[in-house]
């Protein structure tokens, strides 16, 4: 499949079969992403992948989606805004992980879905918790959850339609 189709197509996956997944795959698309547009060349952002079954089950529970775990791997985003301080004010350098953790998980969620796996985006989480779970040093925060698998046949994903092109297209002025 093309990458307009994926882009298209790609719907979120938050029950996930047991087919395997080889965690060569995953680090692949975690290479990948390495390569997202990045406005500082500082990358505040690293990646933890849980595989281990208690902590997908802790971590899908702090993140209130109970059936994450059931994905072979979750990706996880985390970023240190400390990084960032040397050129921007604190909230400033916030805002840029934000960003920047959205830019590379787009990476990562079309990169999947173009080799055919299924994921879904978690930033709903309580960040206590995750940190706690993942032992995270005092200046991460978890920015991104990315559960990362085969879709169940009995997942049930969201229905959301876009809106038509027309309606969201303005050309020169609002
Ligand atoms: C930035 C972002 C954050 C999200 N956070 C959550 C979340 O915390 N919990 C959740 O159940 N879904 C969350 N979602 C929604 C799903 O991942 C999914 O994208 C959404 O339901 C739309 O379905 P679709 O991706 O199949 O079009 C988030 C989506 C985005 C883009």
């Amino acid at each position: 499949m093309g990458i307009s189709d994926v882009l298209r197509s790609r719907k979120a996956t938050f029950l996930f079969s047991d087919k395997e997944v080889k965690e060569e795959t995953i680090v692949d698309l975690l290479d990948s992403a390495r390569f997202a547009p990045n406005p500082t060349g500082i990358y505040e952002y690293e990646f933890i992948i849980v595989v281990d079954k208690d902590i997908k089950k802790a971590v899908s529970e702090a993140c209130l989606t109970p059936n994450i775990d059931s994905a072979p791997f979750i990706v996880i985003i985390v970023c240190n805004p400390k990084k960032l301080e040397s050129l921007f004010e604190k909230e400033e350098a916030n805002e840029i992980c934000i960003d920047n953790a959205a830019m590379v998980a787009e990476f990562i969620i079309v990169h999947s879905s173009e080799i055919g796996l299924s994921n879904a985006s978690i930033t709903n989480l309580n960040q206590a918790k995750m940190r706690q779970i993942l032992g995270l040093p005092e200046d991460y925060i978890v920015r991104w959850v990315i559960p990362i698998g085969y879709s169940s046949e009995e997942s049930k994903g969201y229905e959301q339609t876009p809106p038509k092109i027309g309606d969201m297209v303005h050309i020169d002025k609002f």
